[in-house]
């Protein structure tokens, strides 16, 4: 771009930008003069840390490896992301990595993109319907669901950490309440089935009971994953269940970070600020540094750490591996059927984060420095 913009000077030419452009039929010419090439990665939204820890990791690494890369994010918004996946076909970009903000609604732009020989990583989130999905990157998202709902259970005193019934377990009964994330994200029904496959036995047995009686995904997802969503359907459900809040609410399964912090803004006013104060337990997912804070701070009862640093290493990987004409190695070949075929896939393993996991999951692994999680914001 610099030494384009040094010859247009040079030659006093009125050369349009769009000859120099980053991204066009003919990408940049690398130092060496071989064709340098360009990588479309579509993010979903820059609303919420995890998607944005997770473009530059990608970014980076592409990078590193010598590639050119298209960087989008879609402010949550369907057409947006589908026009930024188009102008990356048009564009002539060699692969695309996308994390679909609706898995059901890229078929035509994967379509134009297998037509013309461009590969497509579906990265965290399925992309359903659609023959042309190559390979999915991701973490084992029923076990996210399981780990959800064992934080619930050893946050009620229920089990140990890693999941077994205490011997000493109080009898109950515990109120809960029940949040998901979007419909439209096939991954929420995984969190949701291996949270809810953990919690029956002991809505069975009677020692759990969800008041409100809201216990299908459909009553209890929350579109888009929206933090003002889910404060919203729990202050309904505190006027509606639990006498305004003078009635007992003992936890609540959240699925997400920014739905958990929602739900809290909404139990505060009724419950006090901290667990310590009568705050019920909440769970949480992806480890924002906001809600990291709170868990430090003894608000919020804990998170899902998936490590944005090994899963965009994956997609990297991957990338890698097809723009050489090979095959990248799957882990799974049989749990992720979009509905077209079985996504062969790549599952990375999650952790759990309870306050004393900050320091040796988060902060040893320089993921957020000490100083960041105190701020609660990333500097
Ligand atoms: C991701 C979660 C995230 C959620 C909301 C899901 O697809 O797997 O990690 O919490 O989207 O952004």
């Amino acid at each position: 771009m610099k030494k384009c913009f040094i010859s247009m000077l040079a030659l006093g030419l009125a050369l349009s930008l769009g000859a120099c452009s980053d991204d066009g039929e003919n990408p940049g010419s690398g130092t060496s003069g071989e064709e340098t090439i360009t990588i479309g990665v579509a993010m979903p939204t820059q609303t919420s840390e995890r998607w944005i820890a997770d473009g530059n990791a990608v970014k980076e690494g592409l990078e590193a490896l010598g590639y050119r890369v298209d960087l989008q994010f879609a402010n949550d918004d369907i057409p947006t992301q589908t026009q930024q996946i188009d102008q990356m076909i048009t564009q002539g970009e060699k692969l695309l990595i996308i994390a679909s903000i609706d898995g059901t609604a890229l078929t035509s732009q994967l379509q134009s993109a297998a037509d013309k020989g461009i590969k497509v990583i579906a990265y965290d989130r399925l992309i359903r319907n659609s023959a042309n999905v190559d390979f999915y990157v991701t973490f084992d998202n029923y076990k996210v669901g399981v780990a959800q709902a064992n934080a619930l259970l050893y946050g009620l005193g229920l089990t140990d950490k890693a999941g077994a019934k205490k011997a000493d377990a109080p009898a109950g009964p515990f109120n809960i309440e029940i949040f998901a994330g979007s419909p439209d994200d096939n991954n929420a029904v995984f969190f949701f089935d291996g949270a809810m496959d953990t919690l029956k036995p002991y809505l069975d047995a009677g020692t759990l009971v969800v008041k409100s009686g809201q216990t299908d995904f459909e009553q209890v997802a929350i579109m888009r994953w929206s933090q003002e969503g889910a404060q919203k359907r729990m202050e309904d459900l505190l006027s509606s269940t639990y006498s305004g809040g003078k009635d007992a609410l003992a936890g609540v399964l959240s699925p997400f970070d920014g739905i958990s912090r929602g739900i809290i803004t909404a139990l505060q006013p009724a419950y006090g600020t901290t667990m310590a104060d009568g705050l019920p337990i909440v769970t949480g997912q992806d480890a924002e540094v906001s809600s990291v804070k709170l868990i430090n701070d003894g608000v919020q009862s804990s998170t899902i750490f998936k490590d944005t640093r090994k899963l965009a290493d994956q997609a990297v990987t991957a990338a890698k591996a097809y723009l050489a004409g090979a095959e990248p190695t799957a882990n799974n070949t049989d749990t992720y059927d979009n509905g077209v075929k079985v996504v062969p896939s790549y599952l990375l393993e999650i952790d759990t984060v309870y306050k004393e996991d900050i320091k040796p999951l988060l902060i040893d692994s320089g993921y957020f420095t000490e100083a960041e999680v105190e701020a609660g914001v990333t500097s």
